[in-house]
């Protein structure tokens, strides 16, 4: 027999989880990585009473398919695209976006803003209106910002030549010195076995429009950098910040590109801040 109090307790915690108190937040990997990235901080924010959706965007992850099958950004970002449509419209999303993934969530913020209460830009790309999608990436390159060097990433060419498109799979060495430079040695093993062959569609958001502030820019949004980043150094995320404006910025000491993994805790206490404030 439960004591009342017992019970009140259990019911508390039913109305929770059947009501959604908590939010949903939707978690975008990078290039060459997926859903599996989040495994520490997924089971986090479950813990804390959130729905938690990691995607694997196409030819991602565990997605069956090759990134030579996949042509334009738009495809590449197809999972994420049906995942929102399916949101009902009643309903808004937290969208976490890491590194390439920051342009996968400012596409779904351009379509679906209603859907969506603020946005996480995670040592991520941050586009703006003024630009066509691709000028952030130009930037990085033109400033001389991150890798200095490909090192031993591995590049693929698609097989049609008139496409002139190419694909690449970041190498052990590369993901050792640029992306999991201060991650357990598990993790990075990890990312050695898991990575896969992607591709940022440079030239194809070349010839997208840009992003709207009525679309894109209406969002609320929030940046998340990391000391320790040598893929998108925070001198670039900070150029990004300033150039395109955000909400709030947060900062974690020690982290790398890979802050899920190097610092999960740190990034589950921030995300739980933008659950409280953004509603
Ligand atoms: C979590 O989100 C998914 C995808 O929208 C949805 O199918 C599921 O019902 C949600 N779960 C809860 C507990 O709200
Ligand atoms: C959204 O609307 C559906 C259908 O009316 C309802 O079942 C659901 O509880 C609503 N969700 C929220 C968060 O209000
Ligand atoms: C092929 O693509 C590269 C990179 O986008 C571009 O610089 C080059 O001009 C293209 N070449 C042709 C023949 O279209
Ligand atoms: C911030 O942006 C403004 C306007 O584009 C520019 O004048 C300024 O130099 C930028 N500051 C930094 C630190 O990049
Ligand atoms: C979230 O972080 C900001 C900046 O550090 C702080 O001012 C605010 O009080 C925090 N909010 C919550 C709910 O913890």
């Amino acid at each position: 027999m439960l004591l009342p109090k017992q019970l009140v307790l259990i019911l508390v915690g039913f109305s929770c989880l059947s009501v959604g108190l908590g939010d949903h937040f939707i978690l975008v990997h990078g290039l060459g990585h997926g859903a599996w990235c989040w495994y520490k901080i997924i089971p986090l924010l479950k813990s804390a009473g959130h729905n938690v959706t990691a995607i694997d965007l196409a030819a991602s992850g565990s997605d069956p398919r090759s990134i030579l099958e996949i042509h334009t950004f738009a495809q590449y970002n197809e999972p994420l695209t049906n995942l929102m449509a399916s949101i009902p419209n009643n309903e808004t999303v937290i969208l976490v976006g890491h590194s390439l993934g920051g342009m996968n969530i400012a596409f779904a913020m351009e379509q679906f803003k209603d859907k969506i209460s603020v946005a996480v830009f995670l040592n991520a790309l941050l586009p703006d209106t003024v630009h066509t999608p691709d000028y952030v990436m130009e930037q990085q390159i033109a400033l001389g910002y991150g890798p200095a060097s490909y090192l031993d990433t591995v590049f693929i060419p698609y097989p049609d030549p008139q496409e002139n498109n190419t694909a690449f799979r970041f190498g052990p060495l590369f993901l050792k010195t640029y992306f999991y430079n201060e991650s357990p040695v598990e993790d990075y093993t990890l990312a050695t076995i898991l990575v896969r062959a992607g591709n940022p569609f440079t030239a194809d958001l070349a010839k997208q429009p840009k992003f709207t502030d009525g679309g894109f820019g209406s969002v609320a949004r929030v940046y998340i950098t990391c000391t320790e980043d040598r893929a998108e150094p925070p001198p670039f995320q900070f150029y990004m910040i300033n150039n395109t404006g955000v909400n709030q910025v947060f900062q974690i000491v020690g982290a790398d590109h890979m802050a899920m993994l190097s610092k999960p805790q740190q990034l589950y206490n921030y995300l739980l801040n933008v659950s409280a404030t953004f509603n």
